[in-house]
C-alpha cells in the first residue's frame, strides 16, 4: 500500500466493518470514520443532527442523504483525515456515493478501494445479538465469538460494555432490508468504477483480518 489509505467498507449490518476498520486504523495510521458512531454520539449529546437522526436510528432506517453528506464533508475536512481514512458505514445510497465523489474531488483525493464484505444472514443475526461495545473507546466484542477477558469490561481501556438499542432482532431485520434495497446497488456502482474488492466475511476475526490486508495489498500492486 501507499502511505495514505483511503478506503470504504461496504457490507450488511454486523458484517464486521467496524471490527476490521479498527485494525486498518492501527496499521496505517488512518482514521476510522464510522457514521453510525458519529450519529450515536450526536443523539447522546442531543445536538441538532442527533435530534434529526434519533428516530431513524431507532427504527433501523437511513438518515436522509443531505444530513449524512454534510456530516461526512465536515468530518473529512478535519486535519486527522489527511493521514488517510476508512469510511465505515458510508456511503449507503447511490446519492451518498455521488456526493462522496464530489467531496473527494474538492479535496483532491481519490478512493483506493471499496472493500465489500459478504456474510450469510444467520451469521449476521448471531453476531449482532451478542455484540457489546465499549462506552469509552468504542472497541467491539461479542459475548461468545469475541469475548472480553473480564465480562462486561473493555480489555483496552477497562470501560463499561453496552448493547446497542438497534441490536434487537426486529430492528436487525429492518436494517437488513434497508441494506438489500438501498445499499446493494453500490456494489454495481463501485464495480463499474473498478474499485470493488469482494471479501468473504465468514470466518474468525483473524481470518477476515488477513483477507482484508491481502485484498488491500493486491489492490495496490
Ligand atoms: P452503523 O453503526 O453503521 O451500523 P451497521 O452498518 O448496521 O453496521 P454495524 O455497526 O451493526 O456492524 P459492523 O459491520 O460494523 O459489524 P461489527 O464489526 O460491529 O449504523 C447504524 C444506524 O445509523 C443505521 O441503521 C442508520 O440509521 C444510521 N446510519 C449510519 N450510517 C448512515 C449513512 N451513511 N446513511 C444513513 N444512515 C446511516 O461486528 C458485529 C459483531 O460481530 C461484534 O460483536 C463483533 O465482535 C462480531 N464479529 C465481527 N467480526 C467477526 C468475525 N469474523 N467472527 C465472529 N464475530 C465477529
Amino acid at each position: 500500500m501507499g502511505e495514505v489509505v483511503r478506503v470504504v467498507f461496504l457490507g450488511p449490518p454486523g458484517a464486521g466493518k467496524g471490527t476490521q476498520a479498527k485494525f486498518l486504523e492501527k496499521e496505517y495510521g488512518a482514521c476510522q470514520v464510522s457514521t453510525g458512531d458519529i450519529l450515536r454520539k450526536a443523539v447522546q449529546d442531543r445536538t441538532a443532527v442527533g435530534k434529526k437522526a434519533a428516530g431513524y436510528l431507532e427504527k433501523g432506517q437511513l438518515v436522509p442523504d443531505e444530513v449524512m453528506l454534510n456530516l461526512v464533508a465536515e468530518r473529512l475536512r478535519e486535519k486527522d483525515c489527511a493521514k488517510g481514512f476508512i469510511l465505515d458505514g458510508f456511503p449507503r445510497t447511490v446519492a451518498q456515493a455521488e456526493g462522496l465523489e464530489e467531496i473527494l474531488g474538492e479535496l483532491g483525493w481519490k478512493l483506493d478501494s471499496v472493500l465489500c464484505m459478504r456474510v450469510p444472514q444467520e451469521m449476521i443475526i448471531q453476531r449482532l445479538s451478542g455484540r457489546r461495545s465499549c462506552k469509552k473507546c468504542g472497541n467491539l466484542y461479542h459475548v461468545v465469538l469475541n469475548p472480553p477477558q473480564r465480562e462486561e469490561f473493555c480489555d483496552r481501556c477497562n470501560g463499561e460494555l453496552y448493547q446497542r438499542d438497534d441490536d434487537r432482532e426486529e430492528t436487525i431485520r429492518a436494517r437488513l432490508h434497508v441494506f438489500e434495497t438501498q445499499t446493494v446497488p453500490l456494489v454495481h456502482y463501485y464495480r463499474k468504477r473498478g474499485l470493488l474488492r469482494e471479501i468473504d466475511g465468514a470466518g474468525s476475526v483473524e481470518e477476515i483480518r488477513a483477507r482484508v490486508f491481502r485484498e488491500l495489498e493486491e489492490g495496490a500492486a
